[in-house]
């Protein structure tokens, strides 16, 4: 008889409790459906919304000024509840269709405090397109609207948005033999390659380089001897103070400005890092006859094929910052020089996109 009391006792008060809630969940409903149609939302959307969204999006909505294509966002197959707040926030500010929006907020590309227009969906499914970078991208696309897409994101990768030799940074030596080193990455005063070998006077000038750099080296160049061609190396590894020095009577015979189109400041030559060669071709006597040898014909087709690169090709001179130079190669192993080479890409983009 107890017991019957007891669960009669439970039963009475788990009915009154799930009442009260209704009823509590009635009255929220009655009044959400209010301020939802205060702020534009007409009998169809509020039923969408309360059918589809629980209390906290219903309160994000809230938050929101009236979107006319809400039902577009709540249907859409990619629909994700926990980013509702930033959909609604791009509705409001942007121009951009929903499944760009949704594009771009579940592909964690949105950014604040950048202007979201067409061109940032064609920034974002660009290939080359680097998720930290977008703002600067889209800051760098609206001072250049001239520019094409594919021009904006290679420049920014190169870093170009900003002046040559401001926001540098410390080379990241932890890179090895893919170190980049340009007008924004710099080696410091004291850098020494660990272990560089003295140059045989049979390949050239009997300074010092990096002793796997010197191997291929060697490997390359009786390989083009083979064919017949004979280059060898006129400057290899450059100390800081070396560098100093000669950048600094460019600059006395030849100005400033000139100078920095054709050599580094101390500390951003990639020559101190033991990994670059100058190369000169026999019956010649300057670096700049180099572009007219059949040596240089063979290395463009062929030095990728021991690990060397051109690395400041033709027609690519703003993006590395510096003239054109044939003679210039710079080693980082068979693989990623293959890679480069077949990408098109100059290092300084490929290191942005693939090393860095
Ligand atoms: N000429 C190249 C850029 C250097 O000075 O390292
Ligand atoms: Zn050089």
């Amino acid at each position: 008889m107890k017991k019957i009391l007891i669960v009669i006792l439970i039963a009475t008060a788990v009915s009154v409790l799930f009442l009260l809630k209704f009823k509590d969940e009635e009255t929220t409903k009655v009044f959400k459906q209010d301020e939802l149609s205060k702020i534009g939302y007409n009998i169809d959307e509020i039923n969408l919304i309360n059918s589809t969204l629980d209390q906290s999006s219903i309160n994000i909505i809230l938050e929101h000024q009236y979107i006319n294509n809400l039902k577009d966002i709540l249907d859409n197959p990619d629909f994700k509840k926990e980013n509702l707040d930033s959909y609604l926030e791009l509705m409001n500010n942007t121009d951009l269709n929903v499944q760009e929006i949704i594009y771009i907020i579940n592909n964690d590309y949105y950014v604040t405090g950048i202007t979201y227009n067409d061109k940032v969906v064609e920034i974002i499914k660009n290939k080359y397109c680097i998720k930290d970078y977008l703002k600067r991208y889209v800051n760098y696309y609206n001072k250049n609207t001239d520019l094409d897409i594919n021009k904006v994101i290679s420049n920014v990768n190169a870093n170009l948005d900003y002046e040559y030799y401001t926001n540098t940074s410390s080379v990241d030596l932890s890179k090895g033999n893919l170190v980049l080193v340009n007008k924004y990455y710099k080696l410091d005063k004291n850098y020494v390659p660990d272990d560089l070998v003295t140059i045989e006077s049979k390949y050239g000038n009997t300074r010092q380089m990096k002793k796997e750099a010197y191997e291929a080296f060697k490997i390359m160049f009786e390989a083009a001897k083979k064919d017949g061609l004979h280059f060898y190396i006129a400057s290899p590894y450059r100390s800081y103070s070396y560098q100093q020095t000669l950048y600094n009577n460019y600059v006395k015979s030849d100005g400033k400005k000139n100078a920095d189109t054709y050599s580094a400041r101390p500390g951003y030559s990639e020559h101190q890092t033991g990994l670059a060669v100058d190369l000169m071709a026999t019956g010649t006597t300057t670096l700049n006859e180099f572009g007219g040898t059949k040596e240089y014909e063979w290395l463009i087709k062929n030095a990728h094929k021991y690990g060397f690169i051109l690395r400041y090709p033709k027609d690519k001179e703003d993006i590395t910052g510096y003239i054109y130079e044939p003679w210039h190669y710079r080693y980082l192993g068979v693989d990623i020089a293959t890679k480069v080479y077949e990408s098109g890409l100059t290092y300084d983009e490929y290191y942005a996109y693939y090393i860095r």
